[in-house]
């Protein structure tokens, strides 16, 4: 008599998540892109999705209190990620490039409304999941390590003061040929980050097994080296490094 051996096959390990979360200008955005080609990851920029809903809800003229009518447009957002040939992302909104359009004052503002309301979260969870591919990704936003992503390998709470914020923000503004008013957008940051930090559903927050850096002080390379050394300690990680080591 033979004894039968049943193959067990072991379903693949889900692919590796960095979850990069706090507020607007504290950096997150470019750590997770620098994080992301260093690694050869993917790269999901969550507050689009809520800048895009956003969006939406003007083009059809829905209120940013209809909850409803916002929950069935998040549902059906008609959105693509793409890349021009220079290798810029590019977001196409209902076939129209709305990659500068959804990064204005306004935009964040309207984001931050749309996202308070529970059911929208809802709506756009596995929108957001759904960019959890091979060989990995990095995942910015406000609820990555807490809610969306909460078995993520390494969680980074990258927060800043409200005055070096706006202070960023307003460089960037003048760089960009646009004017600003300092005072207006630290009050618009505070706004915004009362009601991220205050809403009953996912709020802003860091997940109780996150590195918290403050960035006041330092430079978005000093972020980079402390991320760098994080991930120079997870196997999982390292093994992406393209020369295989850690800076
Ligand atoms: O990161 P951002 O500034 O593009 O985000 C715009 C708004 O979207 C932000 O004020 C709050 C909301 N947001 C959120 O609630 N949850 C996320 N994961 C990302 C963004």
């Amino acid at each position: 008599m033979s004894a039968e051996v049943e193959k067990v096959v072991m379903p693949p390990a889900p692919a590796p998540v960095i979850a990069i979360d706090g507020p607007s200008g504290s950096g997150k955005g470019t750590i997770a892109h620098r994080l992301a080609s260093l690694l050869g990851f993917h790269v999901l920029d969550s507050g689009s999705l809520y800048r895009l809903l956003a969006l939406a809800a003007q083009h059809h003229g829905v209120a940013l209190d209809n909850e409803a009518a916002l929950q069935v447009l998040a549902g059906h957002l008609d959105v693509q990620f793409q890349q021009n040939a220079a290798g810029e992302a590019v977001i196409i909104l209902e076939g129209e490039d709305v990659t500068n359009v959804i990064r204005t004052e306004e935009m964040g503002r309207s984001a931050s409304i749309v996202a308070a309301l529970p059911a929208v979260r809802t709506a756009l969870l596995h929108r957001q999941q759904a960019f959890r591919e091979q060989p990995g990704l990095v995942a910015d936003g406000r609820d990555m390590g807490t809610v969306v992503f909460p078995d993520a390998c390494l969680k980074i709470f990258l927060t800043a003061s409200a005055e070096a914020r706006a202070e960023r923000r307003y460089k960037q503004l003048l760089e960009k040929g646009f004017s600003a008013s300092l005072p207006a957008l630290v009050d618009d940051i505070r706004s915004r980050d009362n009601r991220d930090i205050n809403r009953p559903v996912a709020p802003l927050k860091a997940a109780d097994d996150a590195i918290v850096l403050d960035s006041t002080q330092l430079g978005i390379d000093a972020v980079m080296e402390r991320v760098m050394r994080e991930i120079g300690q997870l196997p999982e990680l390292k093994r992406y490094l393209r020369n295989g080591s850690a800076a």
